[in-house]
């Protein structure tokens, strides 16, 4: 083990550079123009795990391809499968980027690049640990499997179908996940919760065509006027979301998860500082802790109508849309929220007005065992990695995935953060600290010796 730990430190400037290289290829797994560069950072990463000997495949799928790697010459071991994804967010607002997001800088000890963070930064940390111990002690001291996505940060269209049909394959004792969050700089975090997310874009048809609103306004439903007022009744006055039945299966927070949040270091100054807000808002009757992890949500994330041009122009619109999605949290049942949806907007339309409603991917929240032997190896990793004991959290953010992973394979994620709350996952300037990035392979390495047994 010691040799693997000086191996890591040996090749840190080596690993940051690599990773600059991944950072590089533009994975926009959102936008087809970009198709060829997901696939050349699929092939980048499989390459990578080829030349530190893990048999590698490269799975075509409908969308875009599944990176699978294997090596499991460790009898008697366990068997872990690391999850993460190759594919990244778009990147703009272009302009408010301090350089190319595609173009990894280092500035204050952090890499700054599109997918930084979320998620080639947190998933290459596995992959080096992999190769430290091969390239040192010639093994492992358990079976590892890779599965790397191109579809996560456009749902995952194709893995759920992978997943089912290689469950032999995918088979193991514990998934690990990076990619999500340490609590604070200095203070390492174990995720035991995740959020589920529905997500739905309401489309409302007025007129047959834009009117002028002096001539018709008064007289025709104005589907911008009809939309809003539906937003508007989502929420009542103490921010308690109104869809029927929203709350009916949510299970309460336990007095030692009420308390532990309360415990935790929170800095509530410097999370109003960081949104640039100076007053927050929240259901009443919980703390901002709760409010942006562990309690039910409704937002709208875009919102469409009518002139979006330089002055004013008088008119109906003919139509308006919004997307809206909901955090969920364990317990909530996706398709009931979807089904109340439903029923809420079409009581509330306006004569005339016609609604579709398209979904974009519905997935329920994510609770992990944590007094598993699996976690408690996680523990000691992370402190031997971080120099600090992790403490426990859940976190607002979604990986639907690690749902599928209980459904399908029957097994626990341990779901170990090495970014910060501040990296701009999905923002302009994503960043991953390096020196994270460096205690993140230190970190792996050791899970692997401590997830060891007998
Ligand atoms: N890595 C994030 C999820 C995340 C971020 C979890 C921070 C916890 C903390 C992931 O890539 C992501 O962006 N997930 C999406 C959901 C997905 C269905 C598009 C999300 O949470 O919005
Ligand atoms: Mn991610
Ligand atoms: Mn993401």
């Amino acid at each position: 083990m010691n040799s693997v730990t000086s191996y890591i430190d040996q090749n840190r400037s080596r690993y940051q550079s690599q990773l600059c290289d991944w950072l590089r290829i533009p994975s926009i797994s959102t936008d087809s123009k970009y198709k060829a560069d997901v696939a050349r950072a699929a092939e980048f990463v499989a390459g990578d795990l080829r030349s530190s000997g893990l048999r590698v495949e490269i799975c075509p799928t409908p969308g875009h391809p599944i990176v699978y790697a294997e090596w499991l010459n460790a009898p008697g071991q366990p068997t872990i499968l690391v999850y993460g994804h190759y594919d990244v967010q778009p990147p703009d607002p272009l302009d408010q980027w301090v350089t190319g997001p595609f173009e990894p800088t280092e500035r204050n000890g952090n890499i700054y690049a599109r997918g930084a963070t979320d998620d080639k930064g947190q998933a290459f940390t596995h992959v080096k640990s992999v190769e430290a111990w091969l390239k040192t002690e010639g093994k492992l001291p358990i079976n590892v499997k890779f599965l790397i996505e191109g579809e996560e940060e456009c749902g995952s269209t194709n893995l759920d179908n992978f997943i089912r049909a290689n469950k032999e394959r995918l088979r193991c004792d514990y998934v690990v996940i990076s990619d999500c969050s340490q609590f604070e700089p200095g203070l390492p975090a174990i995720t035991y919760g995740l959020r589920g997310l529905a997500y739905f874009e309401v489309f409302l048809y007025g007129p047959k065509q834009d009117l002028h609103s002096g001539m018709f306004g008064g007289a025709v439903a104005n589907p911008a006027n009809n939309l809003a007022s539906i937003i508007a009744a989502l929420h009542d006055s103490n921010r308690r979301v109104q869809l029927p039945g929203f709350y009916d299966d949510v299970i309460p927070l336990k007095d030692w998860e009420r308390k532990e949040f309360a415990g935790l270091p929170f800095d509530e100054s410097g999370f109003k500082n960081f949104v640039g807000l100076e007053t927050l808002v929240g259901e009443q009757g919980y703390t901002t802790m709760e409010h942006k992890s562990a309690r039910p949500t409704c937002d709208v994330n875009g919102l469409t109508s009518g002139y979006q041009g330089e002055g004013a122009k008088t008119i109906i619109p003919a139509r308006a849309s919004a997307k809206i999605s909901f955090r969920l949290v364990p317990n909530m049942d996706p398709a009931k929220i979807a089904a109340s949806l439903r029923k809420f907007v079409q009581s509330r339309l306006l004569p005339g007005v016609r609604c579709e409603i398209k979904e974009h991917g519905l997935s329920p929240a994510a609770l992990v065992a944590v007094e598993s032997p699996g976690v408690q190896a996680a523990v000691r990793a992370i402190e031997t990695g971080f120099g600090k004991k992790p403490v426990f959290v859940r976190e607002g953010g979604s990986i639907p995935v690690v749902g599928t992973f209980k459904r399908e394979l029957g097994v626990d994620t341990l779901l170990l953060g090495w970014g910060q709350n501040d990296d701009n996952l999905h923002s302009p300037n994503e960043k991953f600290s390096l020196a994270d990035f460096h205690r993140g392979i230190r970190a792996s390495a050791c899970l692997w010796q401590e997830l060891v047994q007998g």
